[in-house]
């Protein structure tokens, strides 16, 4: 493995030893574990709990003992042995680029091309930055030649999410990208797609609290990555203004229910076509940006993605297939799960499902 003169982030390292995957997001701390049994994956515990408002504030750990707390009880609540754990750094904390070298390189001299190709275009220091990469494969039309991702993100910003796992004792053995963790998880779902999904424009919607992020695939490779601001939070503040509730009572009454009739007619269903239309034009912004005219399907992911109905008004607005993202899709069950439950929750754990299944080699 190479080493620089700066720590190793271990983004893409695989690791044949099972792995709690901890999404730390705006609204939760969610946590999966996975076994696999032959070549089917089992989830054998998963648990959610709610942070704080604004603990953790555009990706960044903003109360620190908060989140650390929240972690903690999550990991008791799993009720595992399991300390070793997968995190990830949300996309806007990471800075990707794609580079092309010669073929057959040793990983060290590989090691010292991504550095000094770093250096270029890296806006801080390198002993600032957290740094790594992967071999994607061969260059396009060019077999002497192979395509590098390198990424790096600056390192209080590892440090401090490796830091919230390690105040309840656990271990960071991989720090990966939050899209390309449910890339992951959806790597597993894309089999069951026609064809496998293959010569397919797929986009990854995941839509949270405060976050509408797109992760647009083809043949299993990233082609668009893009952040907006958007997400179930608008739907809450709704709730709290036109019911007159605090926010967290509005927030309770959004996942539990038992808001009043006319909640579906003059709250829900502005928020789905508002949503649908936030999809529609983030497809449009797109097909404008790259050369591509055309997304085969849509996948929602996110708490968002659990309001009833939304696939079809995404599919209505957008004239494409929609479906929602089930990553636990063909697993099995341990008898600790509650199948109906986890079908609810399902969408939401799309990165913590990713990370966890980080802790076994590729099938
Ligand atoms: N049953 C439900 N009905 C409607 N909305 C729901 C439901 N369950 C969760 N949500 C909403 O989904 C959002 C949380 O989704 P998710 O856990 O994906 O967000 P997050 O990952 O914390 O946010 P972000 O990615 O923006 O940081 C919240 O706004 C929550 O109110
Ligand atoms: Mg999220």
């Amino acid at each position: 493995m190479f080493k620089g003169n700066f720590e190793f982030l271990n983004f893409w390292q695989i690791r044949s030893v099972p792995l709690i995957g901890i999404d730390i997001s705006s609204s939760a701390v969610k946590m999966v574990e996975l076994s696999r049994n032959g070549d089917r994956f089992c989830v054998d515990r998963y648990a959610i709990e709610l942070l704080p408002r604004e603990a953790v504030l555009d990706g960044n750990i903003n109360d620190f003992e908060a989140v650390s707390e929240c972690v903690g009880r999550v990991w008791k609540k799993l009720g595992t042995r399991n300390k070793n754990v997968a995190m990830a750094l949300p996309a806007a904390a990471v800075i990707t680029k794609k580079i092309i070298v010669p073929a057959g390189q040793s990983e060290e001299d590989l090691g010292f091309l991504v550095e000094t190709e770093a250096n270029q275009y890296i806006p801080f220091a390198l002993d600032e930055v957290n740094l790594d990469f992967q071999v994607i494969g061969p260059a396009p039309g060019n077999p002497e030649e192979v395509e590098v991702l390198i990424a790096a993100s600056r390192k209080e910003k590892v440090e401090d999410r490796v830091a919230t796992a390690e105040a309840s004792g656990l271990t960071a053995i991989v720090m990966d990208v939050e899209p390309y963790a449910s890339q992951t998880a959806f790597e597993l779902i894309q089999k069951q797609l026609p064809n496998g999904g293959r010569d397919r424009t797929i986009a990854i919607v995941d839509i949270g609290a405060s976050l509408m992020s797109i992760n647009v695939l083809r043949n299993g490779q990233s082609v668009y990555m893009r952040d907006q601001p958007f997400g179930g939070n608008q739907l809450t503040y709704d709730i709290q203004h036109f019911y007159n509730l605090t926010l967290d009572e509005a927030e309770t009454a959004k996942r539990k229910g038992g808001l009043p009739d006319n909640y579906e007619i003059e709250i829900l269903r502005p928020f789905r076509e508002n949503l649908a239309l936030e999809v529609s034009r983030a497809m449009q912004f797109f097909f404008t940006s790259t050369p591509f005219n055309e997304v085969h399907h849509i996948v929602l992911a996110g708490g968002c993605a659990t309001i009833q109905g939304l696939d079809d008004t995404v599919s209505n607005r957008t004239q494409v297939s929609t479906s929602i993202a089930n990553p636990f899709a063909g697993m099995e069950l341990s008898s600790r799960i509650n199948p109906r439950q986890l079908a609810t929750d399902a969408p939401m754990l799309l990165i913590a499902c990713g990370l966890s299944l980080r802790g076994f080699d590729p099938t």
